[in-house]
């Protein structure tokens, strides 16, 4: 069985394990700070897997060494941000808790792929692959499958039509520049500005954008995790089995978009090596200049990044 390291026992740690260990999709690892927690998250889910019918296994840790041999490190560790904590002091803990976590993973699994949820994601991607010197194949960042899963659930609730008919696509940096993609998104082949009126597309395209935020102000503590740790799950699952599937994921550009060098939400296809390719859109004037005003925000931040990782830019 493979074997999947999810750093970070949290909410969305957690309850991406779930949804790992019911697929039966590998042994998994959750590793934590916490004493104790990790441990007793993973043999509560261990005593579930006798009901569900999986021979997953399920350990809980505070010790890298129980994660060698991971095929994939999941990054879940992360600081939210606190009252009176600015956005910069979230982007110096949150670097330095990818440090640790990228640093003493690879320590113990060399070959691993990482996959990223920390935010602010596309940065924490990059500060990933600049602390691992790995390839771009072998890091890549959750927020486009969330994103666009977002998308597609406010279009199915306004069409009543099911979530398997609607395909769309959320490009761009994770945060308020991201950029839904309405001429490419569709219900079943028609698309999007077709079957809604400018007026509920517009609605959809901003709840979108503010999806986390009404999470967040709905539970007042913690921000959303069943829908990031699916995301995460699917990821996985199109790693382990092979399968060349193309999915909304913040990957290092290339060229590709006319950008070089920053994680950005790109139609990425993924195998068993991670990354496999980034599909182009044919994007008109109006979508390349949404996506090169999100990608400005990103750089800001990665340059920020940088500067605390004292790297030239
Ligand atoms: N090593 C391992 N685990 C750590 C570390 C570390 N250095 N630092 C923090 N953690 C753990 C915390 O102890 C906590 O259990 O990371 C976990 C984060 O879980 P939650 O606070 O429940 O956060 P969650 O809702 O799961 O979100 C995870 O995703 O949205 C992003 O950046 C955001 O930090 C958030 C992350």
């Amino acid at each position: 069985m493979a074997k999947v390291t999810i750093i970070g026992a949290g909410q969305t740690g957690a309850t991406t394990a779930h949804w790992l260990a019911e697929r039966e999709l590998a042994d998994l690892v959750l590793v934590d700070i916490v004493e104790g927690m990790p441990q007793g998250k993973a043999l509560d889910l261990m005593e579930a897997m006798p009901v569900i019918g999986s021979d997953a296994k399920i350990v809980g840790s505070n010790d890298y060494q129980d994660t060698a041999g991971s095929d994939i490190v999941v990054i879940t560790a992360g600081l939210p941000r606190k009252p009176g904590m600015s956005r910069d002091d979230l982007l110096e803990a949150n670097t330095n808790i990818i440090r640790a976590s990228v640093e003493n993973s690879l320590q113990a699994s060399p070959d691993a792929i990482l996959i990223i949820l920390t935010n602010p994601l596309d940065v924490m991607s990059q500060a990933a692959m600049i602390i691992s010197g790995l390839p771009r194949e072998r890091v890549i960042g959750q927020a486009g499958i969330l994103d666009s899963a977002r998308m597609r659930a406010f279009v199915a609730m306004e069409l009543d039509i099911s979530v398997r008919n609607i395909h769309c696509y959320v490009l761009g940096g994770h945060g308020d520049s991201m950029v839904p993609l309405t001429r490419h998104s569709n219900v079943a082949g028609v698309p999007l500005n077709v079957i809604l009126s400018p007026e509920r597309l517009e609605a959809i395209v901003e709840r979108t954008r503010k999806g986390g935020g009404e999470i967040v102000g709905l539970l007042q503590t913690g921000s959303a995790f069943y829908a990031p740790s699916a995301a995460l799950a699917q990821m996985v699952d199109a790693i382990l089995n092979d399968r060349h599937l193309v999915v909304p994921a913040s990957v290092n550009l290339d060229g590709e978009y006319g950008l070089s060098g920053i994680f950005f939400g790109v139609p990425a296809q993924l195998g068993a090596n991670g990354l496999e390719k980034v599909l182009e859109y044919d994007l008109n004037d109006e979508e390349q200049a949404a996506l090169e005003a999100s990608a400005e925000h990103v750089k800001e931040t990665i340059d920020e990044l940088k500067e605390k990782l004292q790297i030239a830019a």
